[in-house]
């Protein structure tokens, strides 16, 4: 025996909060239907694939597997069900000092949904009713910024007493993404205009100068020693190799590294723009999607030529940034571009790769050391060149095209293994492992003629 269950979907997209549309998840299925005022605006919906003025008000539906109970842009907004995701266990432990034990699993997922799918990445704010909508948009974030306390130890409690306030509103600064709090914890919060100097505030809700939205990384030293600085060199060889990187700051709070990142997903205003990730986008037009590394690099390049909705306004410019990315993280050993690694922004209505996230070189941890998540040109079947050339070929490119790429990314690593070796966080094992794939790499690169 089941209920149906509803909530509703509203966006600030478009300066102002308005409803989206509505949400029904039966035993079976998870219907979406927009509202007809929501049509009227002409603004982006729900997710690529589901373009307002095509679907209109016919409801989107989709049989609930065990990989999505929801269309995949709502999933989204789900933290993973891992267990020592931090984000999750700080909403169920707020949840159970209310008298709230939902059973493990959807049940979870939807209380979750309901205290924080909202104010988060991206534009999809998800309530309960519209009642929760409109009382939750009427209260202005306060934003304040404060000089992060002495005694901020970054335990549970901590955070539930940061700002002085009830843990409802401090969930409301813990950002609901699929991702935020994955391996590290995450804060979402609002920083000056003119860049981190210690204070923060709470991230902005709708509209406001002076501050800018930016995400807290924090190091979990235990498993990933060094992994803030590793982030931020990685960081830095992609704005040198010529690709749109966030501002950033690397800081310190209570002896924790941590690592301070402009958001991209809002405008100066504070307003969201349209963003997606890729797992999203290729889950919503394509069943056989169950992971962030299902699929291929191969399969996201036709994607990109074929897609009958246009994922990005331009092709060429996309499929070289994926290429250049993928040899980008060879060279760097990152390993982990994976579908939710790589998102679609919209900018003065352009839809394009969003500016790079998340690029560290996981290699330098055993248990991360592998050279792709996803399959390329066959690799595997046929050797590292050769994949590389079927891949340039399957999106489009001549082998001339990834001569040159390869070139620039040799280049712009040339001195990264003395970089690593720089590093003062990192362990010396790490350093040795890390340096070591690299240069194995630099030299397979180097080979292809
Ligand atoms: N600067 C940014 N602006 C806007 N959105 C961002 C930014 N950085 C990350 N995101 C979004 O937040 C999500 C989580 O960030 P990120 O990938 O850096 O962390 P993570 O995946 O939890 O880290 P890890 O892979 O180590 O577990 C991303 O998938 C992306 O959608
Ligand atoms: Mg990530």
């Amino acid at each position: 025996m089941t209920t149906d269950r509803e909530a509703v979907v509203w966006t600030c997209i478009g300066m102002r909060p308005v409803k989206m549309g509505r949400v029904y998840v039966t035993e079976r299925e998870c219907r979406f239907t927009y509202t007809e005022d929501y049509l009227l605006t002409g603004l982006p919906g729900l997710g690529l694939i589901y373009p307002p003025e095509i679907v209109q008000t016919t409801t989107i539906v989709r049989q609930r597997t065990e990989f999505f109970d929801l269309l995949p842009p709502l999933q989204s907004l789900i933290p993973p069900r891992r267990e020592k995701n931090f984000q999750r266990q700080l909403i169920l432990s707020d949840l159970a000092r209310r008298g709230i034990v939902p059973a493990a699993g959807f049940d979870a997922d939807w209380e979750i949904l309901k205290i924080a799918g909202h104010g988060g990445m991206g534009h999809l704010d998800f309530f309960e009713n519209d009642r929760e909508a409109i009382e939750w948009y009427s209260r202005p974030a306060e934003l304040h910024l404060r000089p992060i306390p002495e005694g901020f130890g970054l335990s549970l409690k901590d955070f539930l007493t940061w700002f002085d306030t009830d843990s409802e509103a401090l969930l409301r600064i813990i950002g609901p993404t699929p991702t935020i709090g994955g391996a590290i914890p995450k804060l979402l919060v609002s920083i000056p205009d003119t860049g981190w100097d210690g204070r923060i505030g709470f991230p902005r809700k709708i509209g406001t100068q002076g501050v800018t939205d930016a995400i807290l990384k924090f190091e979990q030293t235990g498993t990933y020693p060094g992994i803030i600085e590793l982030e931020g060199l990685a960081l830095d060889l992609h704005e040198e190799a010529g690709f749109e990187v966030p501002r950033r700051w690397q800081t310190e709070i209570k002896g924790i590294p941590t690592l301070v990142i402009e958001r991209f997903d809002r405008n100066a205003g504070g307003n969201p723009l349209f963003m997606e990730t890729l797992y999203s986008i290729f889950a919503c037009g394509d069943l056989s999607i169950t992971h962030h590394y299902s699929g291929s690099y191969d399969a996201i390049g036709r994607a990109i030529d074929r897609s009958p909705i246009p994922l990005v306004l331009d092709r060429r410019a996309a499929k070289i940034h994926l290429l250049k990315r993928l040899l980008l993280s060879f060279a760097t050993g990152n390993g982990d571009l994976h579908l939710e690694n790589l998102s679609i922004l919209s900018r003065d209505g352009t839809l394009a790769f969003s500016p790079v996230y998340d690029p560290t070189p996981m290699r330098a941890y055993s248990i991360h050391d592998m050279l792709a998540v996803m399959p390329f040109g066959n690799y595997g079947e046929v050797h590292f060149e050769e994949a590389l050339v079927r891949f340039t070929r399957n999106l489009g490119f001549r082998k001339k095209e990834l001569l040159r790429i390869i070139e620039e990314v040799l280049d712009v690593t040339r001195d990264y293994p003395e970089r690593i070796e720089a590093l003062k966080q990192l362990p010396g094992k790490n350093k040795k492992n890390l340096t070591g794939i690299v240069e194995t790499l630099r030299n397979d690169l180097q080979e292809i003629r």
